[in-house]
C-alpha cells in the first residue's frame, strides 16, 4: 500500500544493506582498538543506525538525541531544536554521528559544534545519504553511503509528516501526496 505513493525507488533495500556492510566494515577498521560512541539523531537514524552497528565488529556505545530542523514540511526551517539531549558525558570520546541524510548540513553542524564544545575528542559523520546540492553550511560527512540529487525522499527512516519512515527502501514521493 505504501508503495503506491512512491514515484521511484532511489536506493533499494539491497543497496542499503550493501552500504551498511561496507560502511560498517570501514568504521570497524578505522576505530579498531577504540570504543566509539555512536550517536543517533532521532527518529530518522533508527533503521540505518540499527543496521550499521550490527555490521561493526568492534565495541561501540550507543546514544540518542532528538533533534529537529524540519517541522512537518519538505523545506528545512533552518531552526535546530534539541528535544532530547544526551544523558552521558561526551568528554574525551570519539563520536560517530549516525544520520539518515545530510541536506543543508545545519543540523549536523550545530550538533558537531555542541559535542566538541562539550569536550568530545573527535566527531565524525556517517550518513546513509548525502544531498550536497542542498548544502548551506560548509560540511563534508566523512562516511557517505550514497550521494543523491536535491530531491525530497522518504523511507528507511526518512519521513514526510512522520509517515513513510518504515519503508524498506528510499524513494521519491509522488507530488500528488504533498501538493
Ligand atoms: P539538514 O539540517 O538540512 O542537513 O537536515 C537534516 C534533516 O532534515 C535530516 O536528518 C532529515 O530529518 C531532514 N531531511 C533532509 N532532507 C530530507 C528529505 O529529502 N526527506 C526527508 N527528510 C529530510
Amino acid at each position: 500500500m505504501l508503495d503506491n505513493d512512491i514515484e521511484k525507488v532511489l536506493v533499494s533495500a539491497e543497496e542499503i544493506k550493501e552500504i551498511a556492510e561496507k560502511m560498517g566494515k570501514q568504521l570497524s577498521d578505522d576505530y579498531r582498538g577504540q570504543f566509539p560512541l555512536v550517536i543517533g539523531l532521532l527518529k530518522g537514524c533508527v533503521p540505518f543506525m540499527g543496521m550499521l552497528v550490527t555490521e561493526m565488529d568492534i565495541h561501540v556505545e550507543l546514544a540518542f538525541m532528538d533533534v529537529s530542523s524540519y517541522h512537518g514540511g519538505i523545506e528545512s526551517s533552518g531552526d535546530v531544536k534539541i528535544s532530547k539531549d544526551l544523558d552521558i558525558s561526551v568528554s574525551g570520546r570519539d563520536i560517530i554521528i549516525a544520520e539518515d541524510i545530510v541536506d543543508t548540513g545545519r543540523t549536523i553542524k550545530v550538533i558537531t559544534e555542541l559535542l566538541k564544545y562539550r569536550g568530545a575528542k573527535s566527531v565524525k559523520i556517517a550518513t546513509l545519504l548525502d544531498k550536497p546540492a542542498g548544502r548551506v553550511v560548509e560540511l563534508s560527512p566523512e562516511y557517505v553511503g550514497k550521494v543523491i540529487p536535491k530531491e525530497f525522499v522518504v523511507g528507511f527512516g526518512l519521513d514526510f509528516n512522520e509517515k513513510y519512515r518504515n519503508l524498506p527502501y528510499v524513494g521519491v514521493l509522488k507530488q500528488s501526496v504533498y501538493k
